[in-house]
């Protein structure tokens, strides 16, 4: 994003001219931005360790048209449910391409997963013998929670530690990959997802040597190699101007040098090292435009616009910060004013206290900055309020990659039984 005398440029390509094409709200991604984000982070993670992969947690962003710049840039996919496996397969990646990281799964997505033949990554102990009724997978790996995780949200996505939900204890694992290897299964992976938007390198070396130091030492009794070892998504971005920049190299460092130190220390037979970032490709590529419709001033000022916690879930359900800017009017004087969506929720006032330029008015577009991850995955209908539109942006050109939801789209799959439709 740039901005030259005030106008909000999106790639290369001026915020009005998106609105007036698509409408507003839209989500708009810079195709450059992720190809860069991921170059980096690539980069800095293969320079200190060779054997080096990342698959992109699809959760994030689920576009196709998103997907497809990770999957040309390298990375496999990490699926959370069989529609997101659904959704490689869709790209053309599968088998060891994709990772099935479920959680608390139905039989039916247990089968669906095993017929489709990714990499399954199971989240509880009580799995396997579900998973060994209906087939045995060509390879498998367990999520563990090592008994420690951070987030820049607290608790809320904080993945890991006697608070949530995911993983095995530690005490489990042992146990696991005994009985896995007992039914017979040969090849092994391990992976833990402990955290969320960490900025901190060493965050990043101390959760490695948490999991190294459990997963050795099963290795080491059961004599199994571990293919891969995934040490799960975090890598943060700045949201707010107090937060800094992750020194990416730095992490990879630490990261490269804790793993390394550990293969070694436990004799394991050189595993990929893994990781499945999201938010580090995708969350400063994606931005939200929206339109001030209407100005309030009651009790107190608020700015009225189409973007809401429908459309933008994470201030509402976490508190997290986003920087809103104003088209048009970044230079002006600012005043403090509060600013909502359209939903008949107070929730949906979702900046309470902010300083936007105090010329704001109907009709100015804003743009919400660091969009791109958990924006429109997270989106919503609700009050009618439907999922807007995304857009690509590279250079001066863009596509409208997925179109805006319309009440044909609310109301698929509604049927009503014949004696409602009767007077
Ligand atoms: C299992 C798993 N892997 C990876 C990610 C991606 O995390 P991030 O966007 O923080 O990199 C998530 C996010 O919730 C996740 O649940």
């Amino acid at each position: 994003m740039e901005i030259i005398d005030d106008n909000i440029y999106i790639g290369n390509v001026e915020t009005k001219e998106l609105a007036e094409n698509y409408g507003t709200p839209i989500y708009v991604y810079e195709e450059d931005t992720i190809r860069k984000n991921y170059r980096k982070a690539f980069k800095a993670f293969s320079k200190y360790y060779s054997n080096f992969r990342f698959f992109y947690a699809i959760k994030a962003c689920n576009n196709l048209a998103i997907a497809n710049i990770l999957r040309q840039e390298g990375a496999g996919i990490d699926a959370a449910s069989v529609n997101e496996i659904l959704a490689a397969k869709k790209i053309g990646l599968g088998g060891e391409d994709v990772m099935f990281s479920g959680n608390f799964l139905s039989d039916a997505d247990i089968k669906a997963g095993l017929d489709s033949g990714v990499i399954f990554n199971l989240d509880d102990i009580s799995l396997l013998p579900r998973v060994l009724k209906q087939g045995k997978p060509e390879i498998l790996s367990f999520r563990i929670n090592p008994g420690y995780g951070r987030s820049n949200v607290g608790e809320f996505v904080t993945n890991a530690g006697p608070n949530a939900k995911f993983g095995l204890h530690p005490d489990q694992v042992l146990d696991a990959y005994k009985q896995a290897k007992e039914a017979g299964i040969t090849r092994f992976g391990a992976h833990m997802m402990p955290g969320s938007c960490i900025i901190d390198p060493e965050y990043f070396a101390f959760i490695t040597e948490l999991l190294m130091d459990i997963i050795g030492k099963a290795g080491q009794e059961l004599k199994i190699n571990f293919e891969f070892i995934d040490l799960g998504g975090g890598l943060g971005i700045p949201y707010s101007d107090e937060e800094e920049e992750l020194d990416i190299d730095e992490a990879a460092k630490r990261v490269a040098n804790t793993f390394s130190k550990k293969v070694e220390e436990y004799n394991l037979a050189s595993p990929r090292l893994m990781m499945e970032p999201a938010r580090y490709f995708v969350g400063n590529a994606g931005y939200l435009i929206g339109k001030v419709h209407s100005i309030k001033n009651a009790y107190k000022k608020i700015i009225g616009t189409d973007i809401g916690m429908n459309t933008l879930a994470r201030p509402a359900m976490y508190g997290s910060y986003h920087h809103i800017f104003v088209d048009g009017k970044e230079s002006e004087k600012r005043e403090k004013v509060g600013l909502c969506g359209q939903l008949c929720e107070n929730t949906d006032f979702w900046v309470k206290d902010r300083e936007l330029p105090a010329s704001i008015a109907e009709g100015d577009l804003v743009v919400v900055e660091n969009a791109g991850a958990y924006g429109y995955a997270m989106s919503y209908q609700y009050n009618g309020r439907l999922r807007p539109a995304e857009v690509l942006v590279k250079d001066k050109e863009h596509w409208l990659i997925r179109k805006r939801e319309g009440f044909k789209e609310m109301i698929l799959g509604v049927s009503v039984p014949e004696h409602l439709d009767k007077k």
